[in-house]
């Protein structure tokens, strides 16, 4: 049994194991973890946005980690380090710097030093996001023991002397990174809505004390310490329009009545795969920012899954929320709590655990769907690419895994999986395998083609990665294999071939060889359309057709169209990538060809679009729309940048468009005429 990844033992483990942990870390085979396509921080600059991730858990044992969070990201957030436990854990203490972690000082193993996140930041050319001031106490550690980010002392503080304790760490936090540290959050969840909304009681919000005061009062001095930092109140739970955010809304008119220089809401965006109200999202940000002047910084992104098999449902939220920020100008940047399934802090508390995998890089680093929604969103492009989880196999013999963690374990010689419908494209060109293994063996593993004796496109032998818990990447070449394809992942050798977590594959930036069609009557799913023999009818107003893993290579530049229309309603086909609120690529204007049975071609531009992606066409504006008969995707770009500026360029996509005839007032019942279909 070799399943101990967070294992049931978890809650009862001790700093000791921790430190076995850590040291475990420090030996992982540190491989350069390079997604396709652009980095993301180069993106949003592009954007004027700050893009970034807390990074804590002592973040510097991890060189991978770190190259990855220096390529990726513009900004960070330590996500402990300058809490007040680890800044000023004793009355006349500040610690701007730990020493490596050590058994005689336990409180080495979570607090990093806050100088160096502020010399690796500047290096490499990040700012810093300064986290927290004032916060109240946080119940548990990563290990789930009772305890607090807020030092023991301070508890003993009488509450004369609270204000100028606050008044002092601030002056000297912020004063000590003045000019340093671009972004600070002054004050983190002092609002709780369990059950009702208002301010939480707390450690800071003694009635005795300041009261409720110690709002703008931390705001005044901060602002006193570093006139130039953007000063943000942070909380969770206030993504929509909701109690809690309506209470905050009407408490920072008061805040700013008290005097408090206030610039800018962090909101948190703690959430799950089933989020879905990116509008009243949006909404909300539009009040802070339109009524109240704010700026809006999106803090501790994570989307917390349920099971294993949300990759894609994942990363169309991670898409949603990158593209309800950049609509909003005011909306300046978005930061991810962690970046790797590997270190997040929701593998440690009672609602998370090892399957929530809320970020956009997974225990070996490499990228998700996530993180390649996150960077198309942002304007990006990257080769064809596409995720396997071991766990979410078809069929398979001999693996097991179990329910409190997300890969297969027990996979031994003769063991299997098998995937159905794996759309290769026109070919990837490396596999990398996540997996772990504690032993040494001789081992190792086939991917075939369609039988468990089909041809084999990739093989590995696996080697001991350091423990049966310490997963690490392994890339080797594929050497075949295009179109779609049942794939058998064969286990040969000795046993305890390994744990495998994920199968990442990834396709070079090559276009396919030619223009493709997609036959209407031929979709993945659908609403709403009826389907004859070559095209569908009775298309209208909202229904849809999905088509799974299109491999748009570099892109197309034009879409031609199949169809017939019998009536002059105006209508229209969109084409959307990843969802049907994704980003629209095309869009057609259909017009009467004429009668039901008259098909005619009709083009339009493709705005943007690389890759496998699954497409929607959305039919809209009426009834109507007309009997679909295929979609040919045609032109492709020769070169990545000829993606980029096909898709910089909003100009002409109606080429050849006939001019609208449409009554739009033609509301009239219309009929598909059946027996006879000439064309
Ligand atoms: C969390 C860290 O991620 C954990 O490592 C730590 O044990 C507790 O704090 N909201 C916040 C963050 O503002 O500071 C919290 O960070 C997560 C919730």
């Amino acid at each position: 049994m070799k399943t101990d990844r967070i294992g049931a033992s978890f809650w009862g483990r001790s700093i000791v194991m921790l430190v076995v942990v850590l040291l475990t870390l420090g030996i992982a085979q540190s491989v350069q973890a390079t997604p396709l396509g652009q980095r993301l921080r180069d993106l949003a600059a592009q954007r004027g946005r700050l893009i970034g991730a807390a990074a804590g858990w002592r973040f510097f044992v991890d060189q991978t980690q770190k190259d990855l969070l220096k390529a990726e990201f513009n900004v960070v957030t330590p996500e402990n380090d300058m809490k007040w436990y680890c800044l000023h854990p004793s009355p006349n203490e500040y610690k701007w710097t730990w020493p490596a972690p050590n058994d005689q000082d336990p409180r080495t193993y979570l607090c990093s030093s806050a100088d160096e996140y502020i010399a690796f930041a500047e290096a490499n050319h990040m700012q810093v996001h300064g986290h927290v001031l004032v916060w109240h106490e946080w119940p548990t550690d990563e290990q789930g023991h009772e305890y607090s980010w807020l030092p023991n002392w301070i508890k003993n503080i009488s509450a004369t002397s609270l204000e100028s304790v606050m008044r002092d760490h601030i002056n000297t936090v912020v004063g000590h990174y003045r000019g340093r540290i671009q972004l600070w959050d002054v004050v983190n969840e002092a609002i709780d809505c369990n059950p009702n909304c208002g301010y939480r009681q707390s450690f800071w919000n003694n009635p005795n004390a300041m009261g409720t005061a110690y709002i703008p009062k931390a705001f005044i001095y901060a602002h006193n310490a570093d006139s130039n930092a953007t000063l943000i109140y942070n909380d969770y739970g206030i993504e929509t329009i909701n109690p809690k955010s309506n209470f905050l809304y009407q408490e920072i008119k008061n805040w700013r009545k008290a005097g408090a220089p206030i610039n800018a809401i962090g909101i948190q965006a703690h959430i799950g795969v089933d989020f879905k109200d990116f509008q009243g999202f949006a909404k909300n940000m539009q009040r802070f920012a339109n009524d109240l002047g704010l700026d809006i910084y999106i803090t501790e992104l994570d989307v917390q899954m349920n099971n294993s098999t949300q990759y894609q449902q994942q990363a169309e939220v991670y898409r949603n929320i990158v593209q309800t920020c950049l609509a909003q100008a005011r909306c300046k940047g978005i930061t991810t709590w962690g970046f790797t399934d590997k270190y997040t802090w929701l593998n440690y508390v009672p609602w998370g655990g090892p399957l929530s995998n809320p970020l956009p890089f997974n225990e070996c680093f490499q990228p998700k769907p996530a993180y390649y929604a996150m960077q198309e969103a942002l304007g990006g492009s990257h080769g064809p690419t596409f995720m396997l989880q071991a766990e979410a196999y078809n069929q398979q013999q001999g693996v097991s895994g179990d329910t409190h963690n997300d890969f297969i374990y027990n996979v031994h010689a003769g063991s299997w999986l098998r995937f159905n419908n794996v759309n290769l494209g026109n070919g990837f060109t490396t596999l990398k395998t996540c997996y772990a293994k504690g032993v040494d063996s001789n081992t190792t593993v086939q991917v075939r083609l369609d039988s468990l004796t089909g041809s084999i496109i990739a093989q590995f032998n696996t080697t001991n990665t350091g423990g049966w818990n310490n997963f690490a990447e392994l890339p080797v070449t594929i050497t075949g294999g295009t179109g779609v394809h049942t794939l058998y992942i064969g286990f040969n050798g000795n046993s305890d071939v390994g744990n495998f977590d994920d199968f990442l594959f990834e396709g070079t930036q090559a276009p396919p060889p030619g223009p493709f069609t997609l036959q209407a009557e031929k979709y993945d799913a659908q609403q709403g359309v009826e389907t004859y023999a070559t095209f569908i009818g009775f298309v209208d107003n909202g229904d849809w057709i999905k088509f799974n893993n299109v491999n748009l290579g570099n892109g197309f530049k034009q879409l031609r169209l199949g169809y017939a229309k019998g009536n002059k309603t105006k209508t229209r086909i969109e084409v959307h990538a990843g969802s049907l609120t994704g980003p629209k690529i095309a869009e057609l204007t259909t017009t009467s060809t004429g009668g039901w049975n008259t098909f005619k071609e009709k083009t339009t531009t493709i705005k943007s679009g690389t890759g496998l992606q699954t497409l929607y066409f959305l039919f809209a504006g009426g009834d109507g729309v007309g009997n679909i008969d295929y979609f040919t995707f045609e032109k492709p770009h020769a070169t990545a940048s000829d993606v980029n500026s096909a898709a910089a360029s909003e100009a002409d996509n109606s080429v050849d468009e006939t001019p609208e005839d449409a009554d739009s007032s033609d509301t009239s019942s219309y009929l598909i005429y059946l027996p006879a279909i000439s064309r």
